[in-house]
């Protein structure tokens, strides 16, 4: 992971006898694509308005830009948020509303930053309809355009596709890319897992507000990709005759007795024959596949989180 940007220890919100967050850890590296994924009530919208310095934390810290948030807040400047309805006026058009927040951070030369800021998240200049004839896919366009005022350093969307059809979806998803290949830092949460994996580099799921995993987008497809597991009597004596009789050389040794296979094509009984003839006794042997939504579901259980 690239320098940190953001660091989160410890990070809980409880409301009443409700604990949102619970003891949250986890890093953000500069220029990193975050995806947070958990399902509903799981805490992502608690734990984002945290990070944005719209929530106070009941306990822990946060740090931007390596300083702790407490001392600092000048610091959350540097994060713009695009979280739930997006808080636009209705009755007025795309252009106030963003002119309204723009006066509100005291900019000069708005009219050429607005401007170019609804050219980035493609909404028409010329375009004088009120947000509240907009359809969903502009409302959250106009929203990414407000996070987007103060040119932040983070950008925070909170499930920025909810709602959208596959076009406004796939637009989304090249503007988060256009914007982080501009050096931003986005963090982006959502409940599908597979959207998010088209894009994040970084993963940390949520679960009944602990977060249970963290993953590098490496680690998190090498979960999910096909193998064959096997559990020997000792994994390091199978490794030379998967590598020099069976020509394996795609694989993982997980502890001292399961190894991964991930050319995956290989007979089963063709490895079970080998391994034994070479005086390796073989516990187990199991194909494996799974997609990502099967590897979340897995972690989280299919009832999901309660929003109570
Ligand atoms: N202001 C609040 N007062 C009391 N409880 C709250 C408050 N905000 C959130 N909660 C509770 O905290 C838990 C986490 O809510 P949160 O909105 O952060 O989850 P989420 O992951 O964003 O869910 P969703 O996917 O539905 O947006 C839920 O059980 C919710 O009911
Ligand atoms: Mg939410």
């Amino acid at each position: 992971m690239s320098e940190a940007i953001i660091e989160v220890s410890q990070l809980t919100k409880q409301f009443k006898s409700k604990i949102a967050v619970n003891k949250a850890d986890f890093k953000i590296g500069k220029g990193e694509i975050f995806g947070l994924i958990g399902q509903n009530g799981a805490g992502k919208s608690t734990l984002l308005k945290m990070i944005a310095g719209l929530m106070y934390p009941t306990s822990g810290e946060i740090k931007l830009f390596n300083r702790t948030m407490k001392d600092s807040h000048p610091y959350f400047e540097r994060i713009g948020i695009l979280i739930e309805n997006a808080g636009l006026f209705p009755h007025y058009n795309a252009y106030e509303n963003l002119d309204l927040i723009a006066i509100s951070y005291g900019l000069t030369n708005r009219k050429s930053h607005i401007n170019k800021l609804l050219k980035l998240v493609g909404l028409d200049v010329s375009n004088k309809s009120k947000v509240k004839n907009y359809s969903m896919g502009m409302k959250q366009r106009l929203g990414i355009a407000a996070a987007l005022i103060g040119s932040p350093d983070v950008l925070i969307l909170d499930e920025p596709i909810n709602g959208l059809d596959p076009q406004g979806i796939s637009e989304i998803r090249r503007m988060i890319l256009e914007l982080n290949k501009a050096g931003m830092t986005i963090i982006i949460s959502s409940h599908i897992l597979e959207e998010l994996s088209k894009i994040a580099t970084q993963y940390a799921i949520l679960h009944q507000g602990e977060v249970i995993e963290h993953h590098s987008r490496e680690q998190l497809l090498l979960q999910c990709e096909d193998r064959i597991e096997i559990e020997v009597e000792k994994a390091s004596w199978a490794v030379p005759i998967l590598e020099q009789n069976l020509n394996i050389n795609h694989y993982k040794v997980i502890g001292e007795h399961v190894v991964y296979i991930y050319d995956s094509h290989i007979e089963t009984q063709h490895i079970i024959k080998s391994l034994v003839e070479n005086g390796v006794m073989v516990h187990s042997i199991t194909k494996h596949k799974q997609s990502l939504e099967q590897y979340f579901l897995a972690r989280t259980g299919s009832g999901g989180g309660s929003h109570d």
